[in-house]
């Protein structure tokens, strides 16, 4: 399978996000975008920083652990470092938290609205090292996209 065409994603969400401004309904069409353009993912969504923890957001997938640390598995890290972590096998990440039994791979990228942590995008995969560089990049640029188009809402989600 190849990796999708990030340059065509970027148009789709743009065409999504515009003249609409309700943050929920946003978040909820920029997973389902990315779920349905990627392969070999099982789980795909948002976690939304709330106070010191993440809690679950707009997702597509199984049913996941609603309360993450910041600092804990591999969202709460990212989240922690405020930067993208590619992990490709996510038996061994320390502490990684297994919500989709089925995940062996994992991306999670940070959300920052105008310098602000607003919560974390979560890709995992059943297959190992299923995300390229490529793919970091491609995803990275979508949410800061993404993130971009929020800027200026009283809320994120
Ligand atoms: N694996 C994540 C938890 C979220 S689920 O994958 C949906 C983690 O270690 O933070």
């Amino acid at each position: 399978m190849n990796d999708p065409d990030y340059k065509l994603l970027q148009s789709q969400l743009s065409a999504l996000l515009a003249g609409e401004s309700d943050p929920l309904a946003n978040a909820s069409n920029f997973v389902a975008l990315l779920k349905t353009a990627m392969h070999d993912v099982n789980w795909l969504g948002i976690y939304v920083l709330r106070g010191d923890e993440l809690v679950l957001g707009p997702f597509q997938g199984l049913p996941a652990c609603v309360r993450i640390a910041v600092g804990k598995g591999v969202c709460g890290t990212a989240a922690e470092k405020l930067e993208t972590l590619r992990v490709d096998d996510v038996h061994a990440f320390p502490g990684h938290i297994a919500c989709d039994a089925a995940s062996r791979s994992e991306l999670v990228v940070p959300l920052i609205v105008e310098t602000r942590l607003v919560g974390v995008l979560d890709i995992d995969s059943p297959s190992l090292a299923r995300f390229s560089a490529e793919d970091q990049k491609g995803i990275e640029d979508l949410c800061a996209a993404y993130c971009a188009a929020q800027s200026g809402s009283a809320r994120f989600i």
